[in-house]
């Protein structure tokens, strides 16, 4: 959606805190020995409370409030009854709805105890995040966040992942433009307007790149079972800085 009005950023920003906090507190949460579905029902219980409905079960029927993904699974992880390991690297996404206005933000982390490996990847790709987030102004090529998302990947030593992509969001989870790829797309000539709703969520992975469906036909995991982390934000395109909604 294009947030047009005073009313369009208010609601957008209440939803979006909703979703941030969300998040920061069940990463706060996850510790050894909890299962996904204990996670995913302390999110479920902070966003009720809040008033606000998780978007992929209003959406889509996804079976989880939240989708919480165990390394190498990097996006739609059902909860379930899976034990948390200390120095397992998982995906937590939390996206929702208030009033009419959706937001969606993501996190990678490792349960417990730190990893060399695994904490390079993850400070690698907020960092992503935080620098292709400051690419998106109005009036900029749309793809110059793919651009950005794949340049500053590489310069890390990651690959991005191409199946993956970002969205517009607001009165829906996903709605126009459409995909926001992670890599450059030349012939991408879409351009930036104000006050356009976005998703912003670079995937980068130690492998080659692309994910497989599994069993469940939900859970999408690295195809060549490499370690993988996703930072997501929603953000408000301006002429200047964008608005984060979900920091
Ligand atoms: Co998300
Ligand atoms: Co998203």
């Amino acid at each position: 959606m294009t947030a047009d009005s005073d009313k369009d950023i208010q609601y957008l920003k209440a939803i979006g805190k909703i979703c941030a906090e969300a998040l920061r507190l069940m990463m706060a949460h996850a510790r050894a020995g909890m299962t996904t579905k204990e996670l995913d029902d302390y999110g479920l219980a902070f966003l009720k409370a809040e008033g606000a409905r998780s978007a992929p079960q209003a959406m889509y029927k996804f079976p989880g409030a939240t989708c919480i993904s165990v390394s190498p699974v990097i996006a739609h992880g059902i909860p379930n009854d899976h034990v948390l390991k200390a120095g397992e690297l998982i995906h937590i996404d939390v996206s929702a709805e208030l009033d009419g206005y959706y937001a969606d933000t993501g996190a990678s982390m490792v349960v417990d105890k730190r990893d060399k490996n695994f904490d390079k990847l993850i400070e690698a790709t907020k960092a992503v995040l935080m620098k292709a987030l400051h690419s998106a102004k109005a009036g900029a090529p749309l793809n110059g966040i793919g651009k950005t998302v794949q340049e500053e990947a590489r310069a890390r030593g990651y690959n991005v992942i191409y199946d993956l992509t970002g969205h517009g969001i607001g009165k829906k989870l996903h709605e126009p433009p459409g995909e926001i790829f992670n890599f450059h797309q030349p012939k991408d000539r879409r351009i930036l307007e104000a006050g356009l709703v976005l998703a912003i969520e670079p995937f980068l992975t130690s492998g080659v790149g692309h994910v497989v469906e599994e069993k469940d036909g939900w859970s999408l995991r690295t195809k060549d079972r490499t370690i993988a982390a996703q930072f997501e934000h929603t953000i408000i395109v301006t002429k200047n800085e964008p608005m984060i909604l979900t920091l």
